[in-house]
């Protein structure tokens, strides 16, 4: 069995996950990715996660029915599409259904931004281009969430939470949050470790699921020294110390792997020494391997936070 964290609810979340973002084309959809993922579960990964934006839900749920591994098993992750945060009724009928898996573990809000449809189509998805439409802000969506987790789909919903939230957006939605997010799903890895912002959520009761935690395509972790040096010292491959040093600090991982003996060697993590654990902590202190925006980064970037000012959100 993968050891788990427990998250605010009293659920447990296995500590490694099986990412299911496909990518930009959505390549690897349908029969591919069921089979995938029926292999990703027979060699133990149990935690599965999917949004609306990854347009997969129906194979994951697919891969779960297949399986013959009993649901109460699985703990499945969807995310609310950052378009359809005017209708989060509509979007949660829209993940069960297409997941078909009687209900979800964890409902997560993708991104502090509430983007519409039309940014979303436009290649300016992220950008400045209308002002015209601001939409609700994200503690007016959070709390139609906690409408669904509490009320409406009770029981269907097991967990909510939040993704790609900074300190300061997580500031803003905790003055006004009802229920505390059970998690605040980011990328993190150790050329961005976003420590301060590991540390507020386990202050606040929130656990942290790291995305792309080898840091994505072409990752330089990968040839990294100092990790080199320590997974040649324990006989394994930088990947696999990135994720035992990620489950060490205490966040769970999402890893993607299509291929067989990656997965497996990604759920087969390590005990590492707090001399191991302090030279990785120290490699994004060197500024030239620290590549990646963090999730503050990211949220100045978007220029407009749906119905938050710049200012407002630090
Ligand atoms: P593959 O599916 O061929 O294993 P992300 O950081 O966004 O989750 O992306 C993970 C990327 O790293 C994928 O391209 C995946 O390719 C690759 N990958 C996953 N696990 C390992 C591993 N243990 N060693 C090397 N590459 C890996």
């Amino acid at each position: 069995d993968i050891p788990s964290f427990t998250l605010n609810t009293g659920a447990k979340i296995p500590s490694v996950g099986m990412g299911c973002w496909q990518g930009q084309q959505g390549a690897g959809r349908d029969n591919e990715l069921v089979s995938a993922l029926l292999t990703a579960i027979k060699v133990g990964y149990r935690h599965l996660d999917t949004a609306q934006f990854y347009a997969n839900e129906e194979e994951v749920g697919q891969a779960v029915r297949e399986s013959g591994v009993p649901r109460s098993e699985f703990f499945v992750t969807t995310k609310m599409a950052p378009a359809a945060v005017k209708d989060p009724v509509k979007e949660i009928e829209s993940s069960l259904s297409k997941l078909n898996i009687d209900y979800i573990d964890l409902w997560l809000m993708h991104w502090p931004q509430g983007l519409t449809s039309t940014d979303m189509s436009s290649a300016q998805a992220f950008g400045l281009e209308s002002q015209k439409d601001l939409g609700p802000t994200f503690n007016e969506t959070w709390a139609k969430m906690e409408d669904i987790f509490l009320n409406t789909h009770r029981g269907k919903v097991k967990a909510i939470g939040i993704s790609n939230f900074s300190p300061k957006n997580l500031e803003i939605l905790l003055r006004t949050a009802k229920v505390v997010p059970a998690v605040n799903q980011i990328e993190a890895h150790p050329y961005l470790p976003d420590q301060e912002l590991v540390d507020l959520c386990k202050e606040k009761g929130i656990h942290v699921t790291a995305y792309s935690p080898l840091g994505q395509y072409n990752s330089p972790i990968h040839t990294d020294k100092d990790l080199e040096q320590i997974a040649k010292a324990h006989d394994t491959t930088t990947a696999n110390v990135a994720l035992s040093w990620a489950v060490q600090r205490g966040t769970s991982v999402a890893p993607k792997s299509t291929n067989e003996k990656r997965m497996k060697q990604n759920i087969t993590l390590l005990k590492l020494s707090d001399a191991e654990m302090e030279k990785i902590d120290a490699i994004s202190k060197d500024p030239k391997r620290s590549t990646r925006l963090n999730v503050s980064a990211y949220n100045k970037q978007t220029k407009r936070a749906i119905g938050w000012t710049l200012e407002e959100l630090g």
